[in-house]
């Protein structure tokens, strides 16, 4: 049985990585092929000759036509066969599978589900992107040897950060305030808010303050496989009005997509908004390079927890207070896993 969720919009891969390069991607277990088309600019192909099979990736690109590296065969951003070496006829089962997309955010998108439900409407949202007073980081990109299921225990469970992330983001004297769960159409969000704590070196660095600070973590969770982390240091007492935060704070929203390579490899994609040092390049690039290696850190983990999941069998043994937004993520995602195979079975 599968745990993939089909017709949803996954990200495949960054805009810019589809120059005049290819980009081969196993999707949901399924190899595609991204490439910049002549007729349809980027598109989505399976990764599959139909006549020998051959990975199209394989091949080159020419003119807008991927062309087959064993035998020439070209065919368009369509997916439809435009060219045979040395036969005029193209035998009308010369037909590569596309897959919808759709570029949002600098991401390339591919739904893998029933095409008719393909839906830009359903795409994420990324709160503040393309927003005054909000800088970017975007690009990013990791490989998670990881069932995504524990990438996003991993992500929905902020108990972890002290003791994984002891050279990052990590904080010894990290706060005991337990999170608080709420639910969301499509999701839901852990949060705490933890109040009047003396500013730290980095929030005096970042913004205008002097007393106490309240901060607030919001750690969201969409289905199928979006995780949005809002992080806001605010000036103690201030009214928590989005506005109001935004102008008098300093917050972050740092998302990552998660896309099924298969059961056991995750396509980690991440980007990362923030409302500070909006100009500096190079608290940028060190901000960038701490984010990688944070993200690096839960990636030896969960790659470790398969690993031991794949010997055992097991899930877990044990169950702890701390995992009451984990569980309840993942049993929204098995109910639409289940939901999606239930009206495919009735098909
Ligand atoms: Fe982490």
């Amino acid at each position: 049985m599968t745990t993939f969720v089909r017709n949803s919009w996954y990200a495949a891969a960054w805009v810019d990585e589809v120059g005049d390069a290819m980009v081969a991607r196993r999707i949901l277990g399924e190899p595609l092929v991204l490439f910049r088309s002549a007729d349809e600019g980027i598109v989505a192909l399976l990764d599959q000759c139909p006549h020998r099979l051959l990975p199209l990736s394989m091949g080159v690109v020419a003119e807008g036509r991927i062309q087959c590296g064993y035998h020439g065969i070209e065919f368009n951003g369509a997916g439809r066969c435009v060219r045979v070496p040395g036969q005029d006829m193209i035998p009308p089962t010369a037909k590569v599978r596309t897959f919808p997309v759709v570029e949002r955010f600098g991401l390339v998108w591919v739904w893998m589900g029933d095409e008719e439900a393909a839906d830009p409407a359903l795409l994420p949202v990324v709160e503040r992107y393309g927003a005054p007073g909000w800088a970017l980081l975007d690009g990013g990109y990791q490989h998670h040897a990881s069932n995504y299921r524990n990438i996003i225990e991993n992500l929905m469970d902020p108990a972890h950060t002290t003791f994984v992330h002891k050279g990052t983001i990590g904080n010894p004297a990290a706060t005991d305030e337990p999170v608080k769960v709420g639910k969301l159409d499509g999701g839901l969000v852990a949060y705490r808010w933890v109040e009047n704590s003396p500013p730290s070196p980095f929030d005096r660095l970042v913004m205008e303050v002097t007393g106490s600070v309240d901060r607030g973590q919001f750690f969201y969770y969409y289905l199928p496989g979006t995780s949005c982390v809002d992080i806001i240091s605010i000036p103690a007492g201030t009214e928590r009005e989005d506005e109001v935060m935004d102008a008098k704070g300093m917050r972050a929203f740092s998302y990552k997509f998660l896309t099924p390579e298969d059961e056991r490899n995750t396509h980690f994609f991440w980007l990362h908004l923030r409302n500070y040092r909006l100009e500096d390049e190079e608290w940028a690039a060190g901000l960038r390079a701490n984010l990688d290696k944070t993200f690096l850190e839960d990636a030896v983990i969960v790659k470790a927890i398969q690993d031991e999941q794949d010997r055992t069998g097991l899930h877990q043994r044990t169950a702890l207070a701390i995992d009451r937004a984990p569980v309840m993520a993942l049993a929204m995602l098995d109910k639409m896993v289940r939901e999606e195979g239930a009206a495919v079975a009735a098909e």
